[in-house]
């Protein structure tokens, strides 16, 4: 069976996208066959999940497989239940190469290159960078589900509802399998009541679609970028809070 592929997006920077995307690819890989796709040219997924520097992996990344309409070529292993395709910095020329050199709909090269990847795996996960550009099309184009990350602040407040106005016009004019998995209320600081009246107010002007779970501040978590999920000895710690989460999206997707 071809794989769900499932977008972690938000265009206000960060925003525990890739914190979260690599705890749940990392997490479901437990159970299932997953592939994370790093589609930012900051390179932080490949990071997270190989601990190496992304300069590593130059000229066998995301970009290749997008360029070539095939990503076959550019998976790594990183355990035998979970794959990457790394990104670096030269991602960022992918705009230019796609108003320059590409001939096709320009929202559809990251679907296109996955065709022949996608019936090895059970989940194919997406993280994005902080804007509404091109990756971000591409990833919402390919995917069935997109989880909306609202970190509780305000300037992610004010990113949200546009956030949320470009999937629908990703599932109106390209990808009517795009399903709005949810919003995950993230990094929220207990002691702030602020960040309550935050979470309360998307609660409210969300109800039908906001996750039950809200994922809090943590040292351990915060750690993960510097500890990896490798020989971590805070893992449980780091990865606790994100269980209910996966559950959720399981049952949603
Ligand atoms: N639950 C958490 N508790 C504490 N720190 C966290 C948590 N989630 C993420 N962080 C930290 O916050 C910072 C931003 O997280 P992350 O890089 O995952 O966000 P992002 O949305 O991917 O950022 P960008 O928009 O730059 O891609 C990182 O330093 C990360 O380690
Ligand atoms: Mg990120």
């Amino acid at each position: 069976m071809a794989a769900k592929i499932i977008t972690f997006g938000i265009q206000k920077g960060g925003s525990s996208k890739t914190t979260t995307s690599g705890v749940t690819a990392y997490l479901l890989s437990q159970n299932y066959k997953v592939l994370a796709i790093d589609l930012d040219s900051q390179g932080n997924l490949t990071e997270l999940l190989t601990q190496q520097d992304i300069y590593d992996f130059h000229g066998a990344t995301i970009f290749e497989a997008l360029k070539e309409k095939d990503a076959k070529p550019y998976v790594r292993r990183i355990s035998d239940a979970l794959h990457l395709i790394p990104a670096e910095d030269h991602l960022a020329r992918f705009p230019s190469w796609l108003y320059e050199q590409y001939r096709g709909n320009r929202s559809l090269v990251l679907k296109e290159a996955l065709e022949n990847v996608q019936d090895d795996y059970d989940y194919i996960i997406i993280d994005t960078p902080p804007a509404l550009g091109d990756q971000t099309i591409n990833a919402l184009s390919a995917s069935h589900a997109v989880v909306a990350m609202f970190e509780t602040s305000k300037f992610c407040y004010s990113a949200l509802g546009r956030f949320l106005e470009t999937c629908v016009h990703v599932q109106e004019l390209v990808n009517k399998e795009l399903k709005i998995g949810g919003i995950l209320r993230c990094m929220i600081d207990t002691r702030r009541t602020d960040n309550k009246a935050l979470v309360e107010l998307v609660e409210e002007e969300y109800k039908d679609i906001c996750f039950e779970t809200i994922l809090t501040r943590s040292a351990a978590t915060g750690r993960l970028s510097i500890n990896g999920f490798q020989d971590n000895p805070e893992l449980k710690k780091a990865v606790h809070q994100y269980h209910g989460f996966v559950k959720e999206l399981l049952e949603r997707v």
